[in-house]
């Protein structure tokens, strides 16, 4: 029997974290109090078995999925996910569960972003009172405003009691900030010149932020952050399932997103130098779920048949109703979405690289796949897109040993000649394989014919070379890509028939996508005049390996160039031009979205799209 409210002792290594908690804790719980930074891949729900620890002491018995997961591994090693404690212990993290900073895509394309201010400043000297003039503070305002041609009613009550103060202080010379037909603020003395605005593109897995002077449209500092949400799963779904499992779910999420943008807000004004006061407009790009979760709006429908966001237009909030750290009367614009699954990162996408340019005749595709993965079909004045299940291959999850692109991970294979030559991202031993390596790997496996094209790991007779490192794993086939001797914490990596599956699924799950949406607008694959691969996919990759594996079809007569982080060009361009904004209006409501899922023969498409080299 145990004694009631008995503490025990939970201690984590190597750092030597201590924490006291009841019995029957359950580690995650214990994990979080700690303040231990380590992944939950799935959200805890027992799918990818990557939350591995190492514990000594009283715990729970094993549970069936730790018995799935963890067959061929050492006794002491348990899922942080399904154990709880029972007496004292000490917990070690794996090397792969534990959280570090991923690489981050900050690059983008260049392109001139012609500037029409959102944000104006006025620089107003106003006539002091008198007896013979005894107008109100705010008629004042008002008169002076209308002599310059601005005359709509200032009702903003923050404002007017700040205006008597802002008056005198500044010895009746002041300066308005006017955001479209609304005063934004009052300041004293002439602050013109000091106009500034920050751009975010909320990523599933990254936040990247972006200090722009709104006068000249100039980049003064970019930063970006992990999304810290990635410690309740990596995916949106497993988001959904953690807000619908906790009452506070909801809130914590976007407590989280909006932290991770103030701490971002901070560090770009400490490298810009640039006051809260004086950052007046906000924008913000994201999937559909994360554009929810920023604004504490339950995404849960987007899970489930028939998948309906709540909101799909546009927003335009003020700073404070979302506790954003600018200037408290600045604005907020949240851009609108095309679907469930296609949202404003995508229109972003499209905005900045004017694949909504009616006058163009080209036939363009844009494919950007992050966490999620979205394409997008451009015909002269008709677009197509579809969104795809591509992305959580490529960032490592449901891979055995995936990770993200971060320290310690394997992000180029070599094969030749019986040897075989990794590179580690940040140099060092491997504890895992991220997108770029995992493509990598596999088109070198299928050079030395080490798999077939329908991905079969069996060596021909013409690969006796590799043959020792062929090894079982889990009743299946796996590929030695590290020894333990090399690896960090001695355990070896392996690219596992399943691993190669799953990149089998992202590439016909990409390959079809298009299939499908060249179908939608009747167009052959050598129409296409360009292909534009945008985040981190486009960035990273090998292009000779997704060659060879046939990643995405060939387009014989297309340009085929990166755009880097797209989306986020998009959010700066709103920032710094009302056209643009409306622009993302037009787009969001001028493409049409195909369910892949329910279209005909989706299935048998996605099974040939599957085979690899194949080029449809
Ligand atoms: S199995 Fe524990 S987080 Fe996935």
């Amino acid at each position: 029997m145990f004694m009631k409210n008995r503490k025990v002792r939970v201690v984590f290594q190597p750092e030597r974290k201590e924490i006291l908690t009841s019995i029957k804790t359950p580690i995650r719980e214990a994990i979080e109090k700690a303040g231990v930074k380590i992944n939950f891949p799935c959200g805890g729900k027992g799918i990818c078995g990557k939350c591995r620890i190492r514990v000594k002491g009283k715990l729970s018995p094993l549970t069936s999925v730790e018995k799935k997961h963890l067959q061929s591994v050492e006794n002491d090693v348990r899922l942080a996910c399904q154990v709880a404690v029972e007496g004292d212990v000490e917990v070690e993290i794996y090397p792969l569960s534990l959280i570090s900073f991923p690489k981050i895509l900050t690059d983008r394309i260049n392109r001139k972003i012609k500037i029409k201010p959102v944000i104006k400043k006025i620089y107003l000297s106003l006539s002091p009172p008198s007896l013979k003039d005894q107008i109100a503070d705010l008629s004042r305002l008002e008169r002076h405003l209308a002599e310059r041609g601005i005359r709509y009613p200032l009702t903003d009550l923050d404002l007017i009691k700040r205006l008597p103060g802002v008056m005198r202080e500044g010895d009746f010379k002041l300066t308005a900030v006017l955001e479209k037909q609304k005063l934004l603020a009052v300041e004293k003395g002439d602050t013109r010149g000091k106009n500034f605005g920050v751009a975010f593109d909320v990523g599933t897995t990254t936040v990247v932020g972006t200090l722009i002077d709104l006068d000249t449209g100039e980049e003064l500092a970019t930063d970006a952050l992990l999304n810290p949400q990635t410690s309740f799963g990596e995916d949106v779904v497993s988001r959904i399932d953690f807000l619908q499992s906790h009452p506070e779910g909801l809130k914590i999420l976007q407590k989280r997103i909006i932290g991770a943008i103030n701490r971002i807000i901070q560090r770009l004004r400490e490298v810009g130098e640039v006051k809260k006061e004086n950052i007046y407009l906000a924008t913000f790009v994201g999937n559909t779920v994360m554009q929810h979760l920023l604004l504490g709006v339950n995404p849960t429908n987007l899970a489930l048949y028939p998948y309906v966001p709540v909101v799909k237009r546009s927003m335009e909030l003020k700073a404070t109703d979302l506790g954003i750290r600018i200037n408290p009367q600045g604005s907020l614009y949240l851009f609108p979405s095309i679907a469930a699954f296609v949202g404003g990162d995508t229109v972003a996408v499209i905005l900045a690289t004017s694949l909504s340019n009616e006058d163009s005749r080209k036939v363009r595709l844009a494919i950007d796949i992050g966490t999620n993965g979205e394409i997008v079909l451009a015909k002269g004045k008709k677009l197509v897109c579809a969104s795809t299940a591509a992305g959580p291959a490529f960032e490592g999850a449901r891979i055995s040993q995936g990770m993200r692109a971060e320290r310690g991970a394997i992000e180029k294979v070599r094969l030749e000649e019986g040897k075989i030559e990794v590179e580690v991202i940040g140099g060092g031993r491997a504890r895992g394989i991220c997108g770029s390596g995992l493509i990598d790997a596999s088109s070198q496996l299928l050079k030395e014919k080490i798999i077939d094209s329908s991905g079969r790991l069996k060596p021909s007779s013409k690969a006796k070379e590799w043959s020792s490192r062929i090894i079982r794993k889990n009743d299946h086939n796996g590929f030695l890509l590290v020894e333990k001797e090399r690896a960090q914490d001695g355990i070896p990596i392996i690219l596992t028939q399943k691993d190669i599956r799953e990149l089998q699924l992202a590439k016909g799950a990409i390959c079809s996508g298009i299939k499908i949406l060249l179908t939608c607008l009747g167009v052959e694959r050598d129409e296409v005049d360009e292909v534009l691969l945008a985040g981190a996919f486009g960035s990273y990759i090998n292009p000779e390996s997704a060659h060879l594996i046939g990643l995405i079809p060939t387009f014989p007569k297309a340009k085929v160039r990166s755009v880097g982080n797209a989306a986020s060009l998009g959010a700066i361009m709103a920032l710094v031009s009302e056209k643009n904004r409306k622009q993302t209006e037009k787009i969001s409501e001028g493409v049409d979205y195909v369910e892949l899922a329910s279209y005909p023969d989706f299935s048998d498409i996605l099974t040939q799209a599957m085979e690899f080299g194949k080029q449809e």
